[in-house]
């Protein structure tokens, strides 16, 4: 099949799958990324096939949405077992995916470029206004309150802690939005970072500015 044939039925999958979630990760979430990625490959002068597959298949399995568990591996083998022989390929997709999430820090590292594109595509989607406006949803999908100026920040040891916090929206900006700028890996991806770094600060500013009133 060519790759442009593939592409298309991922796409048609992942549209499938992810159309009426509502807690960040829906389909225009992955669209947003997979056009971050490309942006990000044209600038590297990357070939972007394998970063758009990657993209596109990324938060398939995430744990947020099935319950606690990743499934990347049950839900990328689905859709490319009949669309794609070479099995080694896909084994090395579902390792570059589970690769990519901010995890609280606690992720692997990798020297792979091709998957810093797509793990910096996505950290930009969880960054600006989009970014401020995912934060609060997946908040209030979890019960977590918008702000509590009691609260006082955690440090987690462990990946499963930081999952676990039920700590206010707001600490999540000092937990992982604010430090994905320093977190780019690309150029390209620190260059459209430094907006929406920006804006998240004069967004905190005020926020606090009408919280005390
Ligand atoms: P992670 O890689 O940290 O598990 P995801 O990228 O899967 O996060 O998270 C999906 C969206 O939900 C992102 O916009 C992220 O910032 C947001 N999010 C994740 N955890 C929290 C939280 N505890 N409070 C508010 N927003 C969160
Ligand atoms: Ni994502």
């Amino acid at each position: 099949m060519m790759r442009k044939q593939i592409i298309e039925k991922v796409k048609d999958y992942v549209f499938n799958l992810l159309k009426n979630e509502s807690t960040g990760h829906d389909y225009y979430h992955i669209q947003r990324v997979v056009k971050n990625t490309q942006i990000i490959c044209q600038a590297e002068g990357l070939d972007d096939y394998y970063p758009t597959l990657l993209a596109y298949l990324h938060d398939v399995g995430d744990y947020k949405l099935h319950g606690g568990q990743d499934k990347t591996e049950l839900y990328v083998q689905k859709i490319l077992k009949n669309l794609i022989a070479d099995e080694t390929f896909i084994t090395k997709l579902i390792k570059d995916i589970q690769l990519i999430g901010f995890k609280g820090g606690f992720n692997q590292t990798t020297n792979n470029l091709e998957v810093w594109v797509v793990a910096d595509a996505d950290r930009l989607d969880a960054m600006g206004a989009i970014g401020i406006a995912r934060a609060f949803a997946y908040g209030g999908s979890q019960g977590n309150l918008l702000h509590d100026p009691m609260h006082k920040p955690e440090k987690f040891d462990s990946i499963e802690a930081y999952q676990k916090s039920k700590a206010p929206t707001l600490q999540h900006f000092y937990d992982k939005l604010l430090k994905l700028k320093e977190l780019m890996k690309t150029k390209k991806g620190r260059e459209m970072a430094e907006e929406r770094h920006k804006f998240m600060k004069v967004y905190l500013d005020q926020f606090y500015k009408e919280w005390n009133i």
